[in-house]
């Protein structure tokens, strides 16, 4: 992703998600840059909602799955050549320093990609940042509507690559999730380990 997209991207991503109800937002890329892209909050600036989504072995999980424990829902794909893997190093440091809270923590990565992260290659690669992380997939429909709840943008970038070489722009936004499910807050997936356990804590320590 350049750096005009990726500014344009968080601009409008960080509008969509805390920004009025009522707000419509279109994004237009210019040039050879993936087309157009539409975030409608219209229907009011909920973030999250019901998902049924399948996990590492292959089975059929939903939200209801992950209720009871906190929830930190991030979206990516494991082709990604850095952004990703970035944000997962630093989730899984994150939980190194909640310690003892990390138990009331679920971290999930949901792939954006979901024609080459097939239940194995997620499960393989969330395995080598920390084994507490969840990697989840699905079919391209059960991924368009969890990515549409959470209000994430993806696009596979045009001119990146042909057959299964290629990359995938992506909003990065890590969210939080009460044990009921219920939105909580949502973070820059550019945060810091540090700056994501310190936000995260008091939501921890709120329900132990
Ligand atoms: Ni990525």
């Amino acid at each position: 992703m350049t750096p005009r997209s990726r500014l344009l991207l968080i601009l409008g991503l960080a509008v969509a998600i805390f920004g009025g109800g009522a707000l419509a937002l279109t994004l237009v890329e210019q040039s050879a840059e993936p087309a157009a892209v539409a975030v409608d909050t219209a229907s009011g600036a909920a973030i999250g909602g019901p998902f049924t989504l399948v996990d590492a072995r292959g089975q059929t999980v939903t939200d209801r799955n992950f209720h009871g424990k906190w929830m930190l829902v991030y979206f990516g794909y494991t082709f990604c050549p850095d952004v990703c893997p970035t944000t997962l190093t630093n989730i899984a440091q994150a939980l190194v320093q909640l310690r003892s809270h990390a138990t009331d923590l679920l971290p999930v990565f949901i792939t954006i990609d979901p024609q080459r992260d097939t239940p194995k290659v997620m499960g393989d690669y969330v395995k080598a940042f920390d084994p507490r992380i969840v990697g989840l997939t699905g079919s391209k429909a059960q991924i368009a509507k969890v990515a549409q709840e959470y209000h994430v943008y993806y696009a596979k970038q045009a001119n990146s690559g042909s057959g299964d070489d290629y990359l995938v722009d992506h909003s990065s936004f890590v969210y939080l999730m009460s044990p009921q499910g219920k939105f909580a807050k949502v973070m820059p997936g550019s945060l810091s380990a540090g700056e994501m356990a310190d936000a995260i804590r008091p939501f921890l320590e709120s329900t132990s």
